[in-house]
């Protein structure tokens, strides 16, 4: 993608910060949507379906479906009921928000998103169905929860002998992190760190091999694969849908 439409999306999610709540009754979401997300006091933006939300009379906040037909949890017990071997979200993937995937085996588009879905803690990369939306700005890795609720990557300080650093979620802005992409691929600078690739990363089966947890590689793509992990780069993806 060029270094122009990236600015446009920067400049998007700026414009989409600052058109303020849509109206009782009106739009706020839907595939294509680039006006407001939120609703004015008193209405919640609702989803009606991948095209549509719309503020409705009420205090909770959906703004993406409900979701019903996924039956993965990330370290839960539950098999999906279908034998397919491909599985998609059913969200729809949010104006100015972007899917973050993996790339690479073992862990081919597994999507970021947070180990207990939608909350702060350790991130993860996990099924498509879990897929969690987001967009960078000010430096500012932000995942997409609702309306009223974002989470910021904040990175942890390192245990003792290990070149890597946690990635969590937190509902407070990063003070040690620049977060951006170069091309379509999440790079993040730490303060006062030295790095090899700030675009490397590690997910490593602290909790699970399939939902693994995502590290900042300080060191070298590739090189020095702590065991249990996997080197890693986290990439965008803007379909409509999470696709395995
Ligand atoms: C970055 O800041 C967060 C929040 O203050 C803190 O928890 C974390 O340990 C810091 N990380 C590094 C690498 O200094
Ligand atoms: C980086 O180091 C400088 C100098 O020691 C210090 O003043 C600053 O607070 C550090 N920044 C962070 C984010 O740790």
């Amino acid at each position: 993608m060029s270094r122009t439409l990236l600015t446009s999306i920067g400049l998007l999610a700026l414009a989409g910060a600052c058109l303020g709540q849509s109206p009782a009754w009106g739009q706020c979401g839907g595939q294509g949507w680039s006006g407001s997300t939120t609703c004015t006091s008193g209405y919640v933006c609702t989803y009606s379906n991948p095209y549509y939300s719309q503020c409705l009379p009420g205090t909770a906040t959906i703004t993406s479906p409900p979701s019903s037909s996924p039956t993965s949890v990330p370290g839960g017990g539950s098999t999906p009921s279908s034998t397919a071997s491909a599985t998609s979200g059913t969200a729809t993937l949010l104006p100015n928000q972007l899917w973050i995937r993996a790339d690479e085996e073992p862990n081919f588009h597994k999507y970021l998103q947070s180990q207990t879905e939608g909350s702060v803690g350790d991130a993860v990369i996990g099924p498509p169905t879990t897929a969690a939306q987001f967009n960078i700005a000010s430096g500012q890795l932000m995942q997409f929860v609702n309306a009223d609720t974002t989470l910021y990557a904040q990175v942890a300080t390192a245990l003792p002998n290990e070149n890597r650093l946690k990635v969590f979620w937190s509902t407070s802005p990063a003070t040690n992190i620049t977060w951006s992409f170069q091309g379509d691929a999440v790079n993040g600078v730490v303060a006062n760190a030295t790095q090899q690739d700030t675009g490397a990363f590690l997910a490593c089966d602290d909790v699970s091999a399939d939902v693994p947890t995502v590290y900042l590689n300080l060191g070298a793509y590739d090189y020095m694969t702590p065991t249990g992990c996997a080197d890693q780069t986290l990439n965008y993806y803007n379909g409509a849908t999470a696709v395995s």
